[in-house]
């Protein structure tokens, strides 16, 4: 594969096409096609951009009709027939059956735009500079997200220091047994803790980036009181496993939380168009007008793809059952290959179609990532040391391919292991044939 003008024009902070080498030239579902003719079984997704696959025929009809009638394409935050449209469909198949309130702000199409704008707007609201945020969080990399992210390899980057925020173990850090936010608690009550008093909280219900740490619906809602006793702001980032990918919409609606403000993007616009929301609790909206803008806060391809996506999807309450049911699928599999492969020293952890299998060496997960690309299959890690396989594959992906798509995770780790895959080794794992 020749890859020679990405290596000679790209700068060299390129990433993913380092661990995917090859030129992917189209996309459908949960199939992505290279140059060659391969086809691979994306377990990826964009990094949990496309919860419904490489371009959906229902979204991409939606779209197509869009571009044929003229409609706008650009509209910064004027308003336009595609926005109301969503907002529209937000409202009523979103926010009203959860009896959520929330007011919603377009910032600048992405992940990290929406989390600056909420830390933002907390800090305006309660007059403080400092956030908590938690250990192997990630929010995105521009300064006030990236302040709020654990990871060093990210921090090193910003060329300055990086202020105003405060780290707490989250869930699971200290170990199994302790309530990390009984040590928050005993910090914000202890004059001379020297924690300065936060304006908000911002959390991962589960962790992607950070390796697929799951916080228990206990933690979340303790975590939640927490800010009730001490005045601050309770901010849920979803942007990774928001829109369904631990099955409800919403990654916290089963514990039963109700954040203050709640980031999404990612798979907001379902067809991996760029866009990002704010929901705000409308008592706490008190932005000027513009005081955060963006030129590109008005796309409406991404409206008109969103509007259809949450139509299509989640108009019935059956897709969070078959996520939950592919979820389990995934776990089960994964139990099975850390119960069958002891010399991995594997450890599994998840909700729904978010996925983990843990390794104690980071150079495992490396191997077996690169293994299952050669054999077929798009997947990253993650975490800390890189050390975690992630498994976010397109929440419509259907059984047979999701199922194929674990076998060839088995036969890679069983391959880099060196031993004999325990488990359908007399399947052919990948080959699809020329896709030409
Ligand atoms: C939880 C979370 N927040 C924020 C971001 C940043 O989003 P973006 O890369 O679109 O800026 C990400 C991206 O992975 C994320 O997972």
């Amino acid at each position: 594969m020749n890859l020679n003008i990405f290596d000679r024009l790209e700068s060299e902070v390129r990433g993913y096409i380092r661990s995917f080498p090859t030129l992917f030239t189209k996309a459908r579902g949960a199939q992505m096609h290279d140059e060659s003719g391969r086809v691979y079984i994306d377990f990826f997704a964009g990094a949990g951009t496309l919860n419904y696959g490489h371009n959906t025929p229902t979204l991409k009809q939606s779209l197509l009709d869009y571009i044929e009638s003229d409609g706008v394409v650009h509209g910064l935050d004027m308003a336009t027939a595609a926005k109301k449209e969503f907002l529209e469909a937000f409202e009523r198949v979103i926010l009203k059956p959860r009896s959520l309130e929330y007011k919603i702000q377009f910032p600048g199409p992405t992940g990290t735009n929406a989390v600056e704008a909420a830390l933002k707007l907390a800090r305006q609201i309660k007059g403080r500079t400092n956030i908590v945020s938690f250990t192997n969080g990630f929010h995105g990399v521009t300064g006030g997200s990236l302040a709020a992210t654990g990871n060093s390899k990210f921090r090193n980057a910003a060329g300055m220091p990086l202020g105003n925020t405060t780290f707490m173990p989250y869930d699971g850090y200290l170990g199994e047994g302790v309530d990390t936010t009984v040590y928050l608690e005993r910090m914000l009550q202890d004059k001379s803790s020297g924690l300065d008093a936060p304006a908000a909280v911002i959390v991962e219900t589960v962790q992607g980036e950070g390796g697929v740490n799951v916080a228990s619906f206990k933690w979340l809602r303790a975590l939640e009181q927490v800010c009730r006793r001490n005045d601050m702001l309770l901010i849920v980032d979803d942007i990774q496993v928001g829109c369904g990918r631990t099955g409800s919409f919403f990654s916290f609606e089963e514990a039963g939380i109700s954040p203050d403000i709640v980031t999404l993007s990612k798979s907001i616009s379902g067809y991996g168009l760029p866009m990002a929301l704010v929901l705000i609790k409308p008592e706490y909206d008190i932005w000027s007008p513009s005081a955060h803008n963006g030129t590109f806060r008005g796309n409406n391809l991404a409206f008109v793809t969103a509007k259809a996506a949450l139509l299509h999807y989640w108009s019935e309450r059956e897709f969070s059952a078959v996520v939950r049911r592919k979820g389990e699928i995934m776990e089960g599999w994964l139990e099975h290959i850390a119960q069958d492969y002891p010399q991995g020293m594997f450890s599994v952890r998840g909700r729904g179609m978010i996925q983990g299998l843990v390794t104690e060496n980071p150079k495992l997960a490396a191997g077996i990532a690169q293994r299952a690309f050669e054999q077929g299959l798009v997947i990253e890690t993650s975490g800390s040391e890189d050390h975690v396989i992630k498994l976010l594959p397109p929440l419509t992906i259907d059984e047979v391919t999701l199922r194929h798509g674990l076998e060839i995770l088995e036969h890679a780790a069983a391959d880099v292991l060196g031993v004999q895959p325990q488990q359908m080794n007399k399947i052919k794992f990948i080959n699809f044939g020329s896709t030409r």
